[in-house]
């Protein structure tokens, strides 16, 4: 439709129609027999009948036929056969899962993101979906956060490109195409910076904090062409996100050009009178209207209040025209006036869904989020040796995240299954050992994935397993223990004090440990956890996170050897708790826990390091690299100039690997405080063995700039420190000056 005649179109709706419009529902609401998700608290809406068939959008329903259904009854009744948009969590597969987002972070390799959102979205679009509410791409520091899962990290670099490749691989450069979907970048912003990892807790940042760290990937999204951007639940600066002028009018729609659809998150509007902002729900719709907020996600806050405050001159019906513009605008984009089913397709979804493409995909990018932490001679298996795969992932499907909400865990292949395919089973055996969970915790989750509770087992039972496997342990040449969080302990409203592996699991862990040395540990978790006792008696670690639909081939090809681990950590793993939030690029202090200083006066714990056990850009591989030192083609950085840094990887072991040689950089002194280093480049390299490559970086001037104190944005004069290494802990060092 061309802009003239959606303007026409705006201008021939009522009031009522127009509000409506900026409503979004459940699509449980408009099929007697629908299926949903329920991803949030639902509440009493205050709407009628009318109203429903109005609403501009759904949420939580997904399936080409039930879609289709719910379309052609409610555009017989809207007014103007305006089509309805339909939206859904698609975070990191429909039904094809891949790794969750923090796993995707740990392939250092945005592109492949790129294709497995790419994949999600041809999923979702044949099954009638048109919005994904992904990515999301908050920084995260805190792994007591429950949603850590959902982002790709810590570092604002590394976290943007993802963004990026993500918002390109659901959208392509036209949403409108077949097999692409609108995405959304959330959750603006600084969801991710919540007071003591609690979740929806208040956000304390620095305005220079928020601009140099957590508003970068909103950047990247946004810069990619994002059609539609989600409010987050915190409160900015004291006021909730939802209805802060500031951040959304002056800072996402002034300074980034967002011109797309703002969507509330789940009754965030509503909720601004919970924080203490909004005096009611008509106060409440006002504030978020003014901010630019043009969907009320699940709430009726503005469908129930707005044309009064209109009509009594309270707010100005030009906003609500400018929202609802951009809400037809998106509708447009999609292509729904000319064909409001778009790609929805019940044979495709036969031939689309989980095919062997997207199955292969998922194991390729599971295979490549893996982060060998620590292998003293275990791994790869040798396959001569006999081997006991104790624990309970060993043969468990629920591989793939809470937020995986349209996901099938039957539809997941198990540690057991796949080893079965290429272990010799006369030398081979598999015992849950244990369950996940004590029989005394029960957690909740998001659609079928909510009915996962552990299955109840008596003492006699869990005994009985439990000895089984230790028996198994004792006779094996080594133990593979499939280990970890329970896929709800995080995602939404998981917020954990203790970031331990549960403790029903460490028992079975030192019980083997007692019986065998030669413990490989698999790690399931959906967050950085407490690793100190596992990481001083298991040979081997290698963190698997909620692998999706593919993870038993996954692990058993990186088991095997027949893929080497090249993963690298997107996230710090703390010592233990206590040291969160703990992350890489923290400012130096002015007294700087370093080697040589005194001992007593410094910024630093007395019961513990200041390292993190396993810092950012860790991983191991098994091969090994030898990094020469770093060159640089000249000290001195001008403007219009730039310099090269340099590096040689050779590959000195005896298998082929990947390594991610990552470029730091630090300002050493500045008008404000820069970070102790920064993330400025990498390069995943692929070497034979004995095989060398030259690896270079570009450092010009744009990549020395930071947020000065007085709000402008450049490079000061002086000395830099670069390193280039396998990891954020790397020592090779060299330094140049930046001279204007
Ligand atoms: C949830 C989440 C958000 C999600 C939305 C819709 O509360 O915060 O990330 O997209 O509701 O399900």
């Amino acid at each position: 439709m061309k802009r003239e005649d959606l303007k026409a179109l705006l201008e021939d709706m009522s009031l009522q129609e127009k509000v409506d419009q900026m409503m979004q529902l459940m699509g449980v609401f408009y099929l007697d027999d629908a299926e949903g998700v329920l991803t949030g608290p639902a509440r009493q809406l205050g709407v009628g009948e009318e109203d429903f068939w109005m609403a501009g959008s759904i949420l939580g329903t997904y399936g080409a036929e039930q879609l289709m259904a719910i379309q052609r009854k409610y555009m017989e009744k809207q007014p103007h056969h305006i089509p309805m948009l339909f939206m859904m969590d698609v975070i990191h597969g429909m039904k094809t899962i891949f790794p969750m987002p923090l796993a995707q972070g740990a392939t250092f390799e945005p592109e492949l993101s790129g294709k497995c959102a790419s994949a999600a979205a041809k999923e979702a679009a044949v099954s009638g979906l048109h919005v994904t509410f992904s990515p999301m791409v908050d920084l995260v520091r805190d792994a007591r956060w429950g949603r850590v899962m959902e982002s790709t990290g810590e570092d604002p670099y590394l976290n943007g490109l993802f963004a990026k490749a993500q918002v390109e691989g659901f959208q392509g450069d036209d949403m409108g195409k077949p097999y692409k979907v609108c995405s959304c970048v959330k959750h603006f912003a600084a969801y991710g910076g919540a007071q003591a990892g609690r979740d929806y807790n208040t956000v304390e940042l620095s305005e220079h904090t928020l601009r140099e760290f957590y508003l970068p990937s909103y950047k990247a999204g946004i810069d990619a062409g994002v059609g539609m951007v989600m409010t987050s639940f915190n409160t900015v600066n004291g006021i909730p996100a939802s209805t802060n002028r500031w951040l959304m009018r002056d800072i996402l729609r002034g300074e980034m050009g967002f011109d797309g659809v703002l969507i509330s998150d789940f009754s965030a509007i509503l909720e601004t009178v919970a924080h203490g902002h909004s005096e009611d729900e008509a106060d409440a719709a006002k504030k978020a209207l003014e901010a630019g907020v043009d969907i009320d996600m699940m709430t009726s806050v503005y469908a129930a209040n707005l044309c009064r405050l209109v009509e009594e001159g309270t707010v100005s019906e030009a906003l609500i025209d400018e929202s609802v513009m951009r809400i037809l605008e998106l509708k447009n984009k999609l292509g729904l006036f000319e064909n409001p089913y778009k790609d929805a397709n019940s044979e495709e979804e036969k031939t689309i869904i989980l095919c062997d493409e997207h199955r292969k995909l998922a194991r390729e990018a599971a295979g490549k989020s893996f982060v060998l932490l620590k292998n003293e001679g275990l791994l790869p298996i040798d396959m001569g040796k006999k081997a006991a795969f104790v624990g309970p992932y060993t043969n468990c499907k629920e591989i793939i995240s809470s937020w995986a909400v349209t996901g099938d865990t039957s539809a997941c292949v198990t540690i057991e299954e796949a080893a079965k395919e290429v272990f010799d089973l006369t030398r081979t055996s598999f015992h849950q050992g244990c369950q996940i969970l004590a029989n005394d915790y029960h957690l909740t989750g998001f659609g079928n994935l909510g009915e996962s509770v552990p299955k109840e087992l008596s003492e006699e039972e869990q005994k009985k397993m439990f000895e089984e496997a230790l028996t198994a342990a004792k006779e094996a040449d080594l133990v593979v223990m499939p280990l970890g969080e329970h896929f709800l302990q995080s995602g939404e409203a998981t917020s954990r004090a203790m970031i331990d592996i549960p403790e029903i699991q460490m028992n079975l862990f030192r019980e083997v440990a007692k019986v065998n040395d030669n413990i490989v540990v698999v790690l399931f978790n959906g967050r950085p956890l407490d690793l100190r006792e596992i990481s001083k008696t298991a040979k081997a670690i290698l963190d698997v996170w909620f692998p999706g639909t593919e993870g038993g081939h996954a692990i058993v090809d990186a088991l095997t050897g027949k893929i080497n681990p090249s993963g690298k950590l997107p996230m710090s793993f703390p010592y233990c708790v206590g040291q969160v939030p703990v992350h890489y690029n923290e400012y130096a202090t002015g007294r700087p826990n370093l080697e040589g200083m005194q001992e007593r006066f410094k910024s630093k714990y007395i019961d513990i390091p200041n390292e993190p056990l396993y810092p950012f850009g860790y991983g191991l591989s098994y091969t090994n690299f030898e990094i020469s030192p770093v060159t640089i083609s000249k000290d001195i950085v001008t403007d219009g100039q730039s310099i090269k840094a340099s590096v040689t990887v050779k590959n000195i072991g005896q298998v082929e690997g990947t390594e991610v040689i990552q470029l730091y950089i630090q300002d050493v002194a500045a008008s404000v405080v820069r970070p102790v280093k920064e993330l400025k480049g990498f390069e995943k390299v692929k070497l034979c063995p004995n095989e060398e490559k030259q690896v270079e970086f570009t450092i010009d001037e744009p990549m020395l700039r930071f947020l000065r104190a007085d709000g402008t944005v450049g490079s000061d004069e002086g000395k830099f420190r670069i390193w280039i290494g396998s990891n954020s802990d790397t020592k090779n060092e060299a330094v140049f000056n930046c001279r204007k």
